[in-house]
This record gives structure tokens, C-alpha cells and sequence, in this order.
């Protein structure tokens, strides 16, 4: 039986007095909660604050991105190792704001996702297709192509220890939520192709849905057979709405 798991994408979000209720509220809401697991990851700056809140707890905490370098020249970027100094388990990479709107490629996101299993942090690795992508009808080839820069270079069993996430680009932030159908459809693709590299693997993955999950749609959702909880945006700068999302997953 895999576990589900509801993390929040906070985005370039935050404050310091804003993230200090937030957490505390959000820990309040799923410290007794223990059927699923949790994890917030938050703007660089906040690390800390996330580390000295949630030490100790069953909310997990990482970043939304790193550099492929350990460390170096590199102006502005952050290294997997720094993220562990601050406790992070956990990393998301790939996502499609940072391969849209920074550039990232298929093959930065592979980079990046064996910086952060080499330092032992956890990538979330994100996949999913344009509007324009879906309306041509190659969903499963964007998807697939996104999944093989990992699969093709690492072999599957990199994904014992790591999530994917299947974002449709189209409905994050959007409020246009695929329908768990469409969801569901996609997330069997995803656990298929990897059942092509290894089955094992494939069956134990954890295939988080991310775009527009809300409390009203959460249920729902994560009552299909492939989708194993979360990526959830907005909604987990709302203590409330978060809370009800991560109740969903229990
Ligand atoms: P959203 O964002 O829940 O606000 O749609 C999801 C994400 O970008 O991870």
C-alpha cells in the first residue's frame, strides 16, 4: 500500500510573521494526523524558519528548486547541501513555472535531480503538458519525454526514492482542476512507463496530482487508484484550506 502525501508549494510567497502563523496552524491542523505525510516547501530565506517551527514534527519541510553544482562560482544559486544544513528531506524540481519561465530543460531538471539524491534529499520531480499540448493530443509523449531525461539516464530504481508529480500546466493556478478522470488517466501512464524500466519500482512510486487542488476537490481526487496525494500551490498559503486538503489524504 503506498502512502499518500500532500505537500505545499508556497511559491515566491511568504514573511516572515505571515509563515510563522501559517506554520503554527497548519501544524495544529495535521499534528495528529498520521495515515499520510505532510512537507511545506518554502522560498529559500525561510528554511530556517521552517526548520526551528516544524523540528520534530510530522510536517516535513523543504526548497522549490536548487543548482545542479555542489558549490562554486555560481552566482544566486543554492546547493543541495545547503538545503540539508537546513534540514530539507525534500526538493521539487522541474516544475513548469522553472521550465517556462527560467529555461529549464529536460536535461537541467535530470542534472538537478541527481544533485539532490546525491545529498540525500528527496526530489519531487515534476512532469505535465501545455494547454496547447493537450489540445494537439500529446500529452503522454511531453509526459513521457519529461519522465525519460531521469529514466533513460539513471535507470528507474532512482525513483525508489523520489516523487513524481503530475502537473498539467493548464491547471495550475488557474482554478481549472483536470477532472479526476483526466488525472487518473494520466497517472496511469506515468506508473505504465515506469513499469517499462522496472515494475517493482512503478508500483511503489508515489505520483502526486498538482493544479488547483482545492478542499472541495481534494477528495475526490485522491480516491483514484494512481494519484497518491498532492503538489498544491495556492491552497497551502490558506492554513485551513491546506489542513482540509491534508485531512482528504488520510
Ligand atoms: P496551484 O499550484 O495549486 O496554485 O494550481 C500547484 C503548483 O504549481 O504546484
Amino acid at each position: 500500500m503506498r502512502r499518500k502525501l500532500v505537500v505545499g508549494n508556497w511559491k515566491m510567497y511568504g514573511g516572515l510573521v505571515a509563515n510563522q502563523a501559517l506554520l503554527q496552524d497548519v501544524l495544529n491542523g495535521v499534528s495528529e494526523l498520521v495515515k499520510a505525510d505532510y512537507a511545506v516547501c518554502v522560498p529559500f530565506p525561510y528554511l530556517s524558519q521552517a526548520q526551528t517551527l516544524l523540528a520534530g514534527s510530522n510536517l516535513a519541510w523543504g526548497a522549490q528548486n536548487l543548482s545542479t553544482q555542489q558549490e562554486g562560482a555560481y552566482t544566486g544559486e543554492v546547493a543541495a547541501g545547503m538545503l540539508t544544513d537546513f534540514g530539507c528531506t525534500v526538493v521539487i524540481i522541474g516544475h513548469s513555472e522553472r521550465r517556462g519561465l527560467f529555461h529549464e530543460s529536460n536535461e537541467i531538471t535530470a542534472e538537478k535531480f541527481e544533485a539532490a539524491q546525491k545529498a540525500g534529499l528527496k526530489p519531487i520531480f515534476c512532469v505535465g503538458e501545455t494547454l496547447a499540448e493537450r489540445e494537439s493530443g500529446v500529452t503522454e509523449q511531453v509526459v513521457a519525454g519529461q519522465l525519460d531525461a531521469v529514466l533513460v539516464r539513471f535507470g528507474a530504481t532512482v525513483l525508489k526514492n523520489a516523487v513524481v508529480a503530475y502537473e498539467p500546466v493548464w491547471a495550475i493556478g488557474t482554478g481549472k482542476t483536470a477532472s479526476a478522470d483526466q488525472a487518473q488517466a494520466v497517472h496511469a501512464f506515468i506508473r505504465q512507463r515506469v513499469a517499462g524500466y522496472d515494475a517493482g519500482v512503478a508500483q511503489n512510486l508515489c505520483i502526486l496530482y498538482g493544479g488547483s487542488v482545492k478542499p472541495g476537490n481534494a477528495v475526490e481526487l485522491f480516491s483514484m487508484p494512481d494519484i497518491d496525494g498532492g503538489l498544491i500551490g495556492g491552497a497551502s498559503l490558506v492554513a485551513n484550506d491546506f489542513v482540509a486538503i491534508c485531512k482528504a489524504a488520510q
